[in-house]
């Protein structure tokens, strides 16, 4: 039964089992038959495949809705310089859009707001459009009132300036709630955004990585659609390959991963018509292993230059990793450790590589290297709980979740991103 089920799951939300782990949705299914006071699974099969409100409840206890609020700070800072741009081309024809999708319980839009209202946009110029398939997440999103596992960066600015401190939390100022349009919705629904203009700015980060493939190509096609034609695409640092592989254009500002359409060039026919090439679906590759991955054609061609300072070499790493060169960015880190020696982030980012790459037993062994020289370093902390729950080692997840809440919230150095 629980291949039904995990069969059904990927149907409804795009859940591909091994990414979460089979003892996630197993784990699920005892808990809505507890719930239910079934014994049988049978029984909880016949319930499943009838009841559309019993499936959004399993949906609702199989979803990883970890976030916090300006994570990946440098997305933002891009976000910000690339809105000012885009205000100024608009010229007041109208106001700004931004979608973020999956929003979770809104940390990841509200940053987009308190980001754009900090560079002095008026409010009415911009407005957020937020959506996810779990109604408990888009609750909380509503409510607005986070605790401390929210704030996990150093600069911390944001909370006096946007939040009013409460018994139990930090409650989220009206202001900033209002610019977000928060809607429960499934990514896979063909018409959950149907009928939305082309937004200036998509954000889809931390969700791919749970879609198998075809998914992810189908999530992309529909999301390059709702993307203006100059709009911008963030996306999450294991996901960042996947936009390359589709010929998208990487921003190149270091963290951020960050995407721009492929430019098409127009091509002037033998009849002197001027046509635009069918753009990115086409010039697709088929998926490839990383260590087969191809060159790609758009980006340019790694600097020749031997990098001496151990820093420049990271950013290096990073700048490769966020324009989806998974090859050239492991090559450079192996090289990295060699020169300069072990380096939590090093290895945090050969861990993540390894991870895309379905190399799980290298990912483990760095992402563990990576811990034990920065014990707190979130990412790894994070994708580790991922990864061993998805190896269905969820005791071994669960202590990494407890050390994620733990791990100094309010005191993260940059480097432990
Ligand atoms: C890890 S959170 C990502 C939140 C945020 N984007 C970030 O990067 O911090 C993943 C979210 O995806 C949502 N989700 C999973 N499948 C979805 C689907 N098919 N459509 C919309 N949201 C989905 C989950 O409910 C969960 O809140």
């Amino acid at each position: 039964m629980i291949r039904q089920i995990e069969h059904l799951l990927k149907q409804l939300i795009g859940l591909e089992a091994e990414s979460v782990g089979r003892l996630v949705i197993e784990r699920a299914v005892r808990q809505r038959m507890q719930a239910l006071e079934l014994a049988a699974e049978d029984d909880y099969w016949k319930q499943l495949e009838r009841s559309s409100g019993e499936q959004q409840a399993l949906v609702e206890a199989v979803v990883v809705p970890e976030t916090w609020f300006f994570r990946y700070p440098e997305s933002f800072v891009t976000l910000v310089e690339l809105a000012l741009k885009r205000k100024a081309a608009l010229a007041g024809s109208r106001a700004l859009r931004v979608l973020s999708l999956p929003c979770s319980s809104g940390e990841e839009p509200y940053s987009i707001v308190m980001a754009l209202l900090d560079a002095g946009f008026a409010p009415a110029a911009f407005q957020v459009d937020a959506l996810d398939v779990s109604a408990r997440v888009v609750e909380l999103a509503r409510l607005g009132h986070y605790g401390r596992n929210s704030f996990r960066g150093q600069e911390l600015g944001f909370r006096e300036r946007y939040f009013e401190v409460t018994d139990s939390g930090f409650q989220l100022q009206q202001r900033v709630r209002d610019r977000v349009q928060l809607r429960c919705g499934n990514l896979l629904d063909s018409n959950v955004l149907g009928g939305e203009a082309p937004f200036d700015f998509v954000f889809c980060r931390n969700l791919l990585i749970y879609f198998d493939r075809p998914t992810q190509n189908a999530v992309l096609d529909g999301l390059q659609r709702l993307l203006h034609a100059d709009g911008t695409f963030f996306v999450g640092p294991a996901e960042a390959s996947l936009l390359t592989q589709r010929g998208m254009q990487a921003l190149g500002a270091p963290l951020t991963f960050a995407f721009k359409r492929a430019v098409v060039a127009p091509v002037v026919t033998a009849h002197g018509r001027v046509v635009v090439p069918e753009p990115v679906r086409s010039m697709r590759p088929e998926p490839q292993p990383l260590r087969a991955l191809p060159a790609v054609a758009l980006a340019p061609p790694a600097p020749a230059v031997r990098l001496d300072d151990a820093a420049s070499a990271l950013a290096r790493v990073v700048e490769l990793a966020d324009a989806g060169r998974s090859e050239e960015a492991l090559q450079e880190c192996e090289r990295y450790l060699l020169e300069h020696g072990p380096s939590a982030d090093a290895f945090y980012w050969l861990a993540l590589l390894n991870d895309m790459a379905d190399q799980g037993d290298s990912a483990q062994a760095y992402y563990r290297k990576a811990l034990y020289l920065e014990p707190e370093h979130v990412e790894s902390l994070v994708h580790l709980a991922t990864l061993l729950a998805a190896r269905g080692d969820h005791e071994g997840a669960k202590r990494l979740q407890l050390r994620v809440s733990r791990a100094n919230p309010t005191g993260m150095k940059r480097d432990e991103r």
